[in-house]
């Protein structure tokens, strides 16, 4: 198995794609006669939506959205602008955000605020991992694959300085 240097597993392969097929299933039951859209959030987290989408038993649609963040650093600069918007317009849509992890929750504050405004039908957060000890405001995913201490995290899509995305487990930066 291919694990970078400085890079220690925490929750293998198998452990990940088990939860994901799990919150797939739980997806498929809440939105049953629903044709739900997710929309991803480039680029974190393509492969935990491919995964996803591939467990979700409905006719689901995809769309994609870029935001900024981050940079190339550990923190949040607390602005977040859209770089990629919806191909597609979301009106009367039953919406399911897709991330890679919530942590200061500041990216899908302002995002969800944007979304808001747009006439969807419904709309909720599908994130992969969770930092809830990093919180800075008010926001809870309805979907979590797991929750993970304070510490980076990396593979599944989780980029530190736009390396390591490829991973096919979750590891921890040491
Ligand atoms: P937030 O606005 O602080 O919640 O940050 C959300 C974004 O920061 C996520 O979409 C990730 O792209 C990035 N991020 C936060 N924590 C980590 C981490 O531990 N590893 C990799 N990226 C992270
Ligand atoms: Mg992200």
């Amino acid at each position: 198995m291919y694990i970078p240097e400085g890079v220690e597993v925490y929750l293998d392969e198998e452990t990940v794609d088990g939860r994901i097929k799990a919150l797939g299933e739980e997806i498929s039951k809440d939105y049953a006669g629903k044709e739900p859209i997710l929309i991803g959030i480039l680029k974190g987290s393509i492969p935990f939506m491919a995964q996803l989408a591939k467990r979700i038993s409905l006719p689901a649609e995809f769309d994609f959205m870029a935001v900024s963040s981050y940079g190339n650093s550990r923190e949040s600069s607390g602005k977040v602008r859209i770089i990629k918007d919806t191909d597609y317009d979301i009106k009367g849509k039953d919406v399911i955000v897709i991330e890679d992890i919530v942590d200061t929750g500041i990216t899908m504050t302002r995002l969800f605020e944007m979304l808001k405004g747009r006439g969807a039908c419904s709309l909720k957060l599908c994130t992969l991992l969770d930092k809830p000890s990093r919180r800075q405001v008010d926001i809870e995913p309805d979907y979590c694959g797991f929750e993970v201490p304070d510490k980076f995290m990396v593979g599944y899509g989780m980029d530190y300085a736009q390396k390591y995305r490829n991973l096919p487990y979750i590891g921890v930066l040491l």
